[in-house]
C-alpha cells in the first residue's frame, strides 16, 4: 500500500494506472472503524484499484473544539487499510490542500443544505463540498463511496457532482452498526459508560418510528419520538425530522408514492450523534 502526503506524489503515482482500469475512492477523516472499512471493502470488490483519503478537513467544522478533539489514529488506520488490501492512501496536510487560504467555497445545493445538519451546523456543507470537490479534481476517481450514515451529505455530494458535471459515479453504502444498533461513528469513543449504554435508544426509536409511520400521521410519530427522549436523562434530542428522501424537504403530511426517511440528531453530553432510517 502506497501512502502519499503531497499532491505531486499522488498524481505521479495515479497517472501511471492503465486507462482501462477503474479507480474507486473513499474519502474519510480517519479514526477508522468497521463502518469505514465496510465501505472500503465494497470499493475493493467493485474496482481494480482503491484509494482512501485521510484528511481532517478544517473548513467543515462549525465548532473549533470538535476539530481540535478530532481523534488521530493514523498508524492504526494505515494498518487496517493495508490488512484489507487497500492500494493507496492520500494523507495531506491542510497546507497542502488549502495553501494559506483555509476557506470554503460557497455552493448552491438547491436547498438540501438548509435543513437538519445544515440548519444546525452553519457552513458545514460548504466545507464538505469544498473538500470533496477538491479531492475529486485531484484523484479523478471512476466511483466514489459515501455512507448513508451521513445521508444528507450523500445527497449534497450527488447534487454537487450533477451541478458541476464532475465525471464520477457516487455509490451509497449501508449504515454499519454495533450489535446493539448504535451506528458506528468515530465519536462513539468519546461516550462515557452511561452515555454508551443509553445510546442504542437512538436506533430503537428510529425502528419504532418506522413502524408507526406506516399506521399513523407524521405528527404522531414526531410526538412519540419527542416523548421517548423527554423521558431520558442522558440523551438530549436536537432534532427529529421526517423528510423526502430525494429533496430532503421536511414535511407534516404524507404524500402517496413519495419516499420518506427519518433523521435524528442527539446529544450525549457534548457528543453529538446522528442517525437515519428509510421509512417506506
Ligand atoms: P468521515 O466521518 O470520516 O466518514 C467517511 C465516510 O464513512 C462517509 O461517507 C461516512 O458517511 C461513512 N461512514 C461513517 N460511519 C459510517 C457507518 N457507521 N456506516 C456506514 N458509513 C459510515 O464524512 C466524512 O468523513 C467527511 O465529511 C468527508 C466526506 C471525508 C469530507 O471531509
Amino acid at each position: 500500500m502506497k501512502v502519499f502526503k503531497t499532491i505531486e506524489s499522488l498524481q505521479d503515482n495515479l497517472s501511471i494506472i492503465d486507462k482501462d482500469k477503474t479507480l474507486g475512492f473513499v474519502p474519510t477523516m480517519g479514526a477508522l472503524h468497521e463502518g469505514h472499512l465496510s465501505i472500503v471493502k465494497k470499493a475493493i470488490k467493485e474496482n481494480d484499484y482503491v484509494i482512501v483519503s485521510i484528511f481532517v478537513n478544517p473548513t467543515q467544522f462549525d465548532k473549533k473544539e470538535d476539530l481540535i478533539k478530532y481523534p488521530n489514529t493514523l498508524e492504526k488506520d494505515l494498518e487496517l487499510l493495508e490488512a484489507i488490501g487497500c492500494d493507496f492512501v492520500f494523507n495531506p496536510t491542510a497546507d497542502e490542500i488549502y495553501s494559506a487560504n483555509i476557506k470554503s467555497e460557497s455552493f448552491d445545493f438547491d436547498g438540501l443544505d438548509e435543513v437538519m445538519e445544515g440548519a444546525f451546523r452553519k457552513g458545514h456543507f460548504d466545507g464538505v463540498g469544498t473538500i470533496v470537490k477538491k479531492l475529486f479534481e485531484l484523484v479523478k476517481p471512476d466511483k466514489a463511496y459515501f455512507g448513508e450514515k451521513d445521508f444528507q451529505q450523500l445527497q449534497i455530494i450527488k447534487k454537487m457532482v450533477a451541478i458541476h458535471k464532475i465525471p464520477v459515479q457516487i455509490i451509497a453504502c449501508d449504515i454499519y452498526r454495533e450489535k446493539d444498533g448504535l451506528a458506528m461513528s468515530s465519536r462513539n469513543t468519546r461516550l462515557n459508560k452511561a452515555q454508551r449504554s443509553e445510546a442504542p435508544l437512538i436506533y430503537q426509536t428510529l425502528l419504532k418510528s418506522k413502524d408507526l409511520f406506516l399506521k399513523k400521521d407524521i405528527n404522531f410519530v414526531k410526538d412519540f419520538v419527542n416523548n421517548a427522549f423527554d423521558k431520558n436523562e442522558v440523551l438530549k434530542l436536537e432534532y427529529f425530522e421526517i423528510a423526502d428522501s430525494e429533496t430532503l424537504r421536511t414535511s407534516g403530511i404524507k404524500i402517496a408514492n413519495q419516499k420518506y426517511r427519518a433523521f435524528i440528531a442527539v446529544f450525549a453530553g457534548n457528543v453529538r450523534l446522528i442517525d437515519n432510517i428509510a421509512l417506506n
